[in-house]
């Protein structure tokens, strides 16, 4: 099964830029900007990164964000980033980019337009073409929101796709962000929220009806709402399952306990995928391995679960018929 994994090509849909410094990078960041306490001692890094709950993470998240100073710091991240994929041959991937944050910690939109270009183009190279989703991180409200549209539709850098919304759940609702997803939209790009990874059901609903959601970040508490999951599966909504992130932020107990057997069975469009790779131990090839030993996976149902990536990607079809 681990070499049908590997040969298969694949597609990530779910991964975070910040959240795919793999460890060396975050060393080395972490000696360069000791100010943002991060250990610089790999022993320690690794206990830093046990998280305790999604707030916790959170908590790690920024702090190797704050570490991003300039445009080789954001071009390291996205050939760091590449090289990864290469190694697993994932072929293509949509890379959420959070420009809000970025430009908050000081670092200019244009150098974070020339670290994600430059390090896209090596990625092209090393034979990963990357597209970008820029989204909004929720808790910093509306004014985040205007901000990350303002730079997305002002700035248009190629290989972006599409709109999302990350961060906590909890108390920030999604219909507050419905203006500005519609304009958005009208600007060509695509709507992928993260809704259901820390909230009910409820978040999912409004992210389809509020933000005109294609795909869900997630999805995970959809399984608690039978009327949704018939809904996604109607419709063909393809969910952006991460497990092991569930499970490292404990949104669930294990990947065997993991609501994706119900999505599938329910005929929901399931995608796999990593969120934050090295910051949860986990790799897209890995990912694949883990749902298909928990369900007991056939090698005709994981293709089938590659193939599901391929079709919910916003790839041209000529590109995705190239992929299947
Ligand atoms: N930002 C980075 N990873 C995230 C996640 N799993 N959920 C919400 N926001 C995030
Ligand atoms: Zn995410």
């Amino acid at each position: 099964m681990r070499s049908f994994i590997h040969a298969l090509p694949k597609v990530e849909l779910h991964v975070h830029l910040v959240g795919s410094a793999g460890v060396d990078t975050v060393l080395e960041l972490a000696r360069r900007h000791p100010e943002a306490g991060v250990p610089a001692d790999r022993d320690e890094l690794e206990r830093f990164y046990t998280f305790r709950d999604f707030d916790h993470f959170l908590k790690v998240y920024w702090a190797v964000q704050s570490m991003l100073k300039d445009r080789h710091d954001v071009h390291a991240l996205v050939v760091g980033l590449a090289r990864d994929l290469a190694r697993q041959n994932v072929r293509y991937a949509e890379v959420t980019v959070t420009p809000y944050n970025h430009l908050l910690d000081g670092v200019s939109g244009d150098d974070v337009l020339a670290g994600l270009a430059s390090g896209r183009a090596v990625a092209a190279e090393l034979g990963v073409e990357l597209a970008w989703c820029f989204d909004i991180p929720g808790e910093k409200g509306v004014h985040a929101a205007r901000e990350t549209l303002a730079f997305a539709l002002a700035e248009r850098p190629e290989g972006l796709v599409s709109f999302g919304l990350g961060g906590p759940e909890a108390g920030i609702g999604r219909a507050q962000f419905a203006p500005f997803f519609d304009a958005a939209r009208d600007a060509g790009l695509h709507s992928v929220p993260h809704a259901g990874e820390t909230s009910g059901p409820a978040t999912i609903w409004s992210a389809l009806r509020d933000l005109k959601a294609e795909r869900i970040g997630h999805g995970t508490s959809c399984v608690e709402d039978p009327a949704l999951v018939e809904h996604l599966a109607r419709k063909g909504i393809a969910l952006e399952v991460c497990p092991t992130s569930n499970v490292r932020t404990r949104q669930v107990t294990s990947i065997e306990a993991h609501p994706v057997r119900q999505m599938l069975e329910a005929g929901v469009v399931v995608t796999v995928n990593t969120d934050d790779p090295p910051f949860f131990g986990a790799t897209l090839e890995g990912e694949y391995l883990a749902v298909a030993s928990a369900l007991e996976l056939g090698h005709a149902e994981v293709a089938r679960l590659a193939e599901n990536a391929v079709l919910a990607s916003f790839l041209p079809s000529r590109r995705k018929t190239s992929l299947l």
